[in-house]
């Protein structure tokens, strides 16, 4: 059936919640201009009301209109990268109020690619304010069928094709910074501006992104590495569900293997994590993946997943 997006964009004018797809993760979304909706939407995740929420827009022309400095960078990344899985915070003009920017004085901006969710934006033609759509800290919805959280209607655009939420560039202060890695890479965005990019991952208060637990499983989950795999699938055996590069372990009931590809691995991440904490084992067990550039966006949430 085709999604909705007429019907979406009523509600979400009404102040109700629309989740909808998008390329990189599902997101629950409001009417980024009206304080109730971003308060039910807040509600909804159960989220911290100081967290800021990233707003979604259907061109750049728009999303910029709630930036009152858009540095030259931030021009350069909207042509390389959107629409497409980026998120600039910039410093915030009065169309975004304190109840989306946590009473910070930036905002996070982004344009996504998926089409319903470009078709719900023009529609609707204003910003949506749109966190992932599970509750807060659990992990990321990229089907519409694990969207988790009380929404008024769930616009379906299949499988999310990145599974990984946007990468996330600090345009706001003296130095650029990413926030969050994704799939859009440092050294991509370094090349399109022509700068270096400061690092602030591991030292991020305001981002939950940089909270330690975050997109975990309800089973405690352990990154393994190759070597131990071995020894820690002898200590738990079948009470295990185990996520790795290798082929099944007979000694192991359940077990999803996965891609060496970077970019296939953490499209299929988030459904994996999911079924391995279904199968209802006393720990899950993830073989970590290499230590080098292309994994770190994929090492970040296995990190925090397993915190
Ligand atoms: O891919 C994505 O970005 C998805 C889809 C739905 O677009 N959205 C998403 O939203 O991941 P959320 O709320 O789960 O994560 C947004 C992250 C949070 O860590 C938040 O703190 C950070 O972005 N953020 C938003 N605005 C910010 C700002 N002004 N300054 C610093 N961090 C900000
Ligand atoms: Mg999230």
């Amino acid at each position: 059936m085709k999604p909705d997006v007429a019907r979406a964009a009523q509600i979400l004018r009404a102040g109700g919640l629309v989740a909808f797809p998008t390329e990189t993760v599902y997101g629950l979304g409001a009417d980024a201009s009206s304080a109730a909706a971003v308060a039910r939407l807040y509600a909804a995740k159960g989220r911290p009301a100081d967290h800021p929420v990233i707003v979604h827009f259907a061109d750049a022309a728009a999303a910029f209109e709630w930036a009152r400095e858009v540095p030259g960078a931030a021009r350069k990344l909207a042509a390389k990268f959107w629409p497409g899985p980026l998120t600039m915070v910039l410093k915030r003009s009065p169309k975004a109020q304190d109840f989306v920017t946590g009473g910070q004085d930036t905002i996070g901006l982004r344009v996504p690619s998926h089409p319903v969710a470009r078709a719900l934006l023009r529609e609707f033609n204003g910003g949506i304010a749109a966190p992932s759509a599970n509750p807060f800290g659990g992990i990321s919805a990229t089907a519409s069928a694990h969207v988790d959280v009380k929404a008024d209607l769930v616009l379906d655009g299949g499988a999310s094709e990145v599974g990984i939420e946007s990468t996330i560039v600090d345009l706001s202060q003296d130095r650029p910074t990413i926030l969050r890695p994704g799939h859009v890479k440092a050294a991509e965005v370094e090349a399109a501006i022509g700068e270096k990019l400061y690092d602030k991952t591991a030292d991020s208060p305001r981002h939950s992104g940089g909270l330690e637990r975050h997109y975990a499983p309800r089973t405690p989950a352990q990154l393994v590495q190759t070597y131990e795999l071995d020894a820690e699938i002898a200590k738990w055996k079948d009470r295990v569900a185990v996520l790795a590069f290798s082929r099944p372990d007979e000694r192991v009931d359940f077990w999803l293997r996965m891609p060496k590809d970077p970019a296939a691995y953490a499209q299929r991440l988030y459904a994996a994590l999911r079924e391995l904490d279904g199968a209802a084992c006393e720990r899950i067990l993830i073989e970590a993946p290499p230590d080098s550039a292309e994994w770190t966006a994929v090492r970040d949430r296995l990190f925090r997943a397993t915190a």
